[in-house]
């Protein structure tokens, strides 16, 4: 059974766009590279491998695009959302030009494809604009300036950003960032596959990945492809267990569309550097038997740890007032969504070679909220590495490196793992079965241990152990998206148990009444 969409809300792309989709796999198979994920990176791994001639499969459990790249805002920017002066403090003035180059270079990359596949997906070049408090940020402003012209990012000081609505104050200008429609997008890039004789398998779980010559992937029907190297692009690694997984922590982040007369917000990139920070962008919108034409303007941000947001209503209703007080010409709000971002604990993806695999596995993950430029600039350096060629982001972006300067953050999130164990012993969230309403889920105390259950729209209940089969931290449910999640990295699971996000592989254990 194909895998759903990594949750119930709804995005703008996936309400305007429509992806082909592939059979599952139905015998063993050998090929050059095998893919594991058909999300940005997995696709744009794929499309760079064909182009050299490789002969690939890609791989998914669900649809194409059905994880976080479904559920993205797609701002493509070099402006990185840690900031550079952070990454210069991490990683040295060396290390932060490397990650400009590497952003910009992704940025051309996903051009250029889209000039050479012909791809219509609204693919535009714009300016960016961070906006920090004033007087109180100024500061930080500038050092950010100074760090971006070191790395060999540019950037302008400007006193305002182009909001008719409301005065920011002084900002920092970026030009020659992006936009685009992100499974128009995709949707090119799979055609282009297609011809380039890429086979694509949807509805197929993976349930490991084996380095080695031949390294292999096995599927959970049983079935076996040996190829002479693996990447896995499943966003969340599914092929370590703990290398890349200890140094990154998941994060959910909320999206508003709200309806605005066309023209009323210019054209633009926009973040802030607040607490909780804000991103927005404009999709321009032509529907109805009349060809209505408006704007939506997609604002983001609210994020909260994975696991933990027990009212993501609360979420929402922050972002419609916060957008309300700014553009209160705001006529609807047309979307409402939310998505999973990893965020490394030193500002970098986790990009090449598996540490915890033998030979020819590649990983990319840790891609913050930039998974636009990070997929693509992964699925370079992966290209790079499989071929046996040089690149010069190859130590920056290493999983197996061990940032020292960021040990500070590493420890931080160390906390809240401990804290999800430390749910063993906390009452549940609710007394009994009972309490839960209908198509809503609880965890609720069994004993010694504790149950994830869900009560379906008709009233059945569903009981499973509250573990999660990664390393066993106890999961939380997201009453919105109707999955289960895990806070310490990631995993996430539907209301029924099946896992939906790495890195667990197996299924919620589970639980039948007692006799
Ligand atoms: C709300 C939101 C806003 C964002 N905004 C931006 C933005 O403006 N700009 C930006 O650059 N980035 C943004 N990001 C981040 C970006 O969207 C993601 O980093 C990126 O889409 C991840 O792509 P991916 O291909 O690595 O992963 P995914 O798209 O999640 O793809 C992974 C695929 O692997 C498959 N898979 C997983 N496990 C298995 C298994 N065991 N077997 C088989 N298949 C498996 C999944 O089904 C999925 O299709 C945002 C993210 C969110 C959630
Ligand atoms: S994701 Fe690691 S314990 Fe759940």
């Amino acid at each position: 059974m194909m895998k759903p969409q990594s949750g119930k809300t709804l995005s703008i792309w996936v309400d305007t766009a429509e992806l082909p989709e592939y059979p599952p796999l139905d015998k063993d198979y050998q090929c050059e590279v095998c893919i594991v994920g058909a999300g940005i990176t997995g696709i744009t791994t794929a499309y760079l491998l064909a182009k050299e001639g490789k002969q690939v499969i890609i791989i998914d459990d669900g649809p194409i695009a059905g994880g976080e790249t479904g559920r993205t805002t797609a701002h493509i920017t070099n402006v990185i959302d840690d900031r550079y002066y952070k990454i210069e403090f991490w990683h040295g003035e060396e290390g932060a030009r490397l990650a400009a180059d590497s952003q910009t270079k992704a940025i051309e990359t996903i051009e250029a494809i889209v000039e050479d596949e012909k791809i219509d997906c609204d693919f535009t070049r714009l300016n960016g604009y961070l906006i920090f408090k004033p007087d109180e940020q100024e500061d930080t402003l500038k050092e950010e300036a100074d760090a971006c012209r070191k790395a060999g990012i540019d950037v302008e000081i400007i006193d305002k950003a182009p909001f008719p609505s409301f005065d920011t104050g002084i900002c920092l200008k970026f030009p020659n960032q992006a936009q685009f429609h992100i499974l128009k997008y995709l949707a090119g890039v799979v055609k282009a596959l297609d011809k380039l004789g890429v086979k694509i398998f949807n509805g197929s779980h993976v349930n490991s990945v084996k380095g080695g010559n031949p390294a292999t992937v096995k599927t959970k029907d049983g079935f076996t492809i040996k190829a002479q190297d693996v990447v896995v692009a499943t966003n969340s690694s599914i092929s370590d267990y703990l290398a890349t997984h200890a140094k990154q922590a998941p994060y959910r982040t909320y999206v508003i569309g709200a309806k605005i007369p066309t023209g009323s917000v210019p054209l633009g990139l926009y973040w802030d550097d607040e607490d909780p920070y804000h991103y927005i962008r404009l999709q321009k919108m032509e529907r109805g038997d009349n060809e209505d034409k408006y704007d939506i303007l997609i604002i983001g941000g609210e994020d909260t740890k994975a696991g933990k947001e027990e009212f993501p209503d609360e979420r929402y209703k922050c972002l419609e007032e916060w957008a309300m007080e700014r553009f209160p010409f705001i006529e609807s709000i047309e979307y409402k969504w939310s998505g999973q971002v990893m965020e490394p604990m030193d500002g970098l993806s986790f990009t090449g070679k598996d540490p915890e695999n033998e030979e020819h596995v590649y990983i990319a993950t840790g891609d913050s909220g930039m998974g636009m430029t990070h997929a693509t600039y992964s699925a370079i350096l992966n290209t790079d590495l499989i071929m046996g060629r040089e690149n010069q982001w190859a130590k920056l972006y290493d999983p197996k490196r061990k940032t020292l300067k960021a040990a500070g953050e590493f420890l931080k999130e160390g906390v809240d793992v401990a804290e999800a164990f430390i749910s063993y012993v906390t009452p549940g969230e609710v007394d009994s079965i009972d309490e839960i309403a209908a198509d809503d889920g609880a965890i609720v105390r069994d004993g010694l241990s504790k149950l994830a259950v869900y009560k379906d729209k008709h009233g059945a209940v569903h009981k499973f152990s509250a573990a999660c089969t990664h390393l066993k931290c106890i999961i939380g449910w997201n009453p919105k998206e109707k999955t289960w999640e895990c806070p310490c990295h990631g995993s996430r699971f539907d209301a029924l148990g099946n896992v939906l996000n790495g890195p667990a592989i197996k299924n919620l254990e589970k639980v039948k009444d007692k006799d």
